[in-house]
């Protein structure tokens, strides 16, 4: 299949111009101006925005949590991740405590084989550290295109590991080229706090942003770049949502560190106001919790002054039965939210329209960064000869409302219900085939491959 997209005005990280894109197969072929190609389809983007296709690497797709799963599966979440202009996604393995990586990873391949519709990769969650982890580390990272480990500083007794386990994790990644990702809050400090309040009686969904303070994610984002200073590992944190735990990274970047660092939309455009309500606030129960207007404020700083070089989403979706498992208890009340599909519209309108970041830098941290970091580029997340085609043309004018009755996710709320943006996705190419036209999803179940993927080549 050829497709020929014209006029449109191609965007990248680094440059802005306008000009005809030419797709042959799954890989761009040429771009310039009045291509003299004759294409199969030609698609006409005058007036319209073309951008790489957007990678979200922050999204958990049926993960067993909090005694539940996540309501999106691969099929459902890369679809309505599609829908949004985002193309690919990286979703977290979770190893079980006591049992193999190699066992994990054969639990996912088998949700993601056949059903995805979007490109994927996996980060591997090591939750329980000793030799033999160490040598399957090593044959991820070898053999499986698996490059990125994720950790937990909190969730003990499912998922944290332990400052020990951290530090030998963190040497076995360096040694073998690969990257150590994490959620840093202080684990012990928030379970106390999650206790206290408990004992009290405290049950709203409001004692769970209570029970997690801005000085637990300050304190594990510093312990996590000191640990990383000492092993010399290349590190990544995941979902920042506060001033003092960016304040923690710009301070590691005094002795001349990098720790890459990724803030999720939500983060950037809502506030901890929405958990004074009643159980309503359940919707925005997630972890970290949704913080202070000032540290929204930090956080679009820390993306222009390229502390923060990611924008995922953390999608973990659950329906509204779901949350009310913790009805009686906000510590019971499954942790994340829905939002795979509205992160690039999301961005873009609040983000690009108010003038807080420039079009170059959404498609940095919309899709760039994620490709450089997680070692995909420049096959993903750019527009270039020879990168693969996907592609999103998007009209910067049009306005529509989010809505459950909507949007493409399986989960029978929306946490951004009645939102006006303005900029939405019109057409998006996965590999050179048409995925989304007139807001339909063109193609099935199994069209998304997975990604091996290398070493971070994003170095500033
Ligand atoms: O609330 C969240 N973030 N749920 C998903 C698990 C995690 O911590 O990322
Ligand atoms: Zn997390
Ligand atoms: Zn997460």
């Amino acid at each position: 299949m050829s497709i020929l997209i014209k006029g449109g005005r191609v965007v990248t990280a680094e440059s802005d111009y306008v000009a005809d894109v030419y797709v042959e197969g799954e890989k761009i072929v040429a771009i310039g101006s009045n291509l003299p190609y004759t294409a199969e389809r030609v698609i006409d983007a005058s007036g319209k925005l073309v951008f790489p296709g957007g990678i979200d690497p922050h999204v958990h797709l049926d993960m067993p949590f909090m005694g539940t799963f996540s309501s999106d599966d691969y099929e459902t979440g890369t679809r309505a991740a599609m829908h949004g202009g985002t193309t690919m996604v990286i979703d977290f393995i979770l190893q079980t405590q006591g049992d193999t990586l190699r066992n994990a990873l054969t639990t996912w391949q088998a949700k993601s084989r056949g059903k995805a519709i979007g490109d994927y990769s996996y980060h591997m969650a090591v939750t329980d550290f000793n030799d033999d982890v160490a040598k399957e580390v090593v044959e991820m990272i070898t053999q499986e295109g698996i490059t990125s480990f994720k950790t937990f500083m909190a969730y003990k007794g499912a998922l944290m590991i332990d400052d020990g386990q951290m530090v030998q994790l963190m040497k076995v990644v360096k040694e073998n080229g690969g990257l150590v990702t994490v959620h840093a809050t202080n684990g012990d400090m928030i379970d106390s706090l999650i206790a206290k309040n408990q004992a009290l009686g405290n049950r709203a969904p409001i004692y769970h942003y209570l029970s997690q303070p801005e000085v637990t994610e300050a304190e594990a984002s510093g312990r996590f770049a000191d640990m990383l200073h000492y092993t010399g590992c290349p590190g990544y944190i995941v979902h920042m949502t506060c001033e003092g735990a960016l304040n923690a990274v710009r301070k590691a970047t005094s002795r001349n560190q990098k720790v890459f660092v990724e803030t999720c939309t939500q983060y950037l455009v809502l506030d901890a106001s929405l958990y004074e309500q009643d159980f309503d606030g359940a919707k925005w129960v997630m972890s970290p919790p949704l913080r202070e207007k000032k540290d929204q404020a930090a956080l679009w700083s820390g993306i222009n002054q390229g502390l923060v070089q990611v924008v995922g989403t953390d999608h973990c979706p659950f329906m509204w039965d779901q949350k009310k498992m913790g009805m009686d208890d906000f510590a019971k009340i499954p942790n994340g939210h829905p939002a795979i599909e509205h992160r690039m519209e999301l961005l873009f309108s609040e983000g690009v329209n108010k003038g807080r970041i420039t079009l170059n830098k959404f498609v940095e941290v919309s899709s760039t960064n994620a490709a450089k970091i997680f070692g995909m580029y420049p096959r993903k997340g750019v527009i270039a000869i020879g990168a693969d085609a996907d592609l999103v043309v998007f009209d910067p004018e049009k306005e529509h409302t989010i809505s459950v009755d909507s949007h493409h996710m399986n989960v029978d709320y929306s946490a951004y219900e009645g939102w006006k943006l303005k900029g939405k996705t019109e057409t998006v190419l996965l590999r050179g085939q048409v995925a989304i036209e007139n807001e339909q999803c063109h193609l099935k179940a199994g069209s998304g491959q997975f990604i091996p993927r290398g070493k971070t080549s994003l170095t500033v």
